[in-house]
């Protein structure tokens, strides 16, 4: 059984989610609105589009009003879509990092640019920020900041299992034990340094694709995460 609804942040972020209970497991896309446009951060898989339209058009959005379309790195939750997007705007662009780029160019004749790390953006009329978190867990992988929400949309990081539903006071151990029992993050190193990349920001809300987002001490999830990736790095080296 799967189940799907769309939900809105601070009247502009427009999270749609489907959960999926035979792997406890939830797929979110997002889409932000500003003035001059509408901006999709994750296309879902090409499978779920038809219920990711019409879901999106019952909470106001029509797909085709996407004009810039960010993808995280090249797997099908975050790109699948992507050819039923252009389907509906012809000038849809799509941004990513350089290696995922010039693969959806070649693949899918989009018109795409070429994220530069750490370099503010304007797409859609949202400022957006760009921190590449090479080889979490793929190599093209990056995750985004939006600084007019100071909200993070950290694609695979600070994933868990459950629904987007599930409230905890601590979600720390939930989503060490979801990293641990899926095994998909291939280097504890890379996701650490991808980190200490996101800690510089001034981050309040964490929106993961998958499980629910962090809206209260985001800086106690990213902290306790980073000392779980040291102390397994200290564990690792002690047993050698
Ligand atoms: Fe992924
Ligand atoms: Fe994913």
């Amino acid at each position: 059984m799967s189940a799907s609804k769309v939900e809105i942040f601070a009247d502009h972020i427009y999270r749609h989610s489907t959960y999926i209970e035979k792997i406890n497991l939830s797929f979110s896309q997002f889409f932000i609105r500003s003035d001059s446009g509408t901006l999709c951060i994750e296309t879902g898989s090409r499978g779920d589009f038809p219920l990711l339209k019409a879901n999106l058009l019952s909470a106001g959005i029509d797909v085709a009003s996407v004009g810039g379309l960010i993808v995280p790195h090249f797997e099908d939750d975050e790109m699948g879509a992507l050819p039923e997007f252009l389907a509906l705007n012809k000038s849809l662009t799509t941004y990513a990092h350089p290696i995922c780029a010039h693969a959806l160019a070649d693949i899918f004749s989009a018109r795409t640019k070429l994220f530069k790390d750490e370099t503010p953006i304007t797409i859609s009329g949202e400022v957006v920020i760009p921190i590449f978190a090479k080889h979490v867990h793929q190599w093209d992988a990056l995750v985004i900041y939006v600084p007019r929400f100071k909200a993070l949309f950290s694609s695979d990081i600070f994933m868990r299992f459950g629904s987007v539903d599930e409230r905890l006071a601590n979600p720390l151990e939930k989503m060490i034990s979801s990293i641990e029992e899926s095994g998909y993050l291939p280097s504890i190193e890379y996701l650490h340094a991808a980190l200490m990349k996101i800690k510089k920001y001034d981050i309040e809300w964490i929106f993961p694709m998958h499980g629910p987002a962090i809206l209260e001490n985001a800086a106690a999830a990213i902290d306790g995460l980073i000392e779980y990736c040291v102390n397994k790095r200290v564990k690792e080296t002690a047993e050698g």
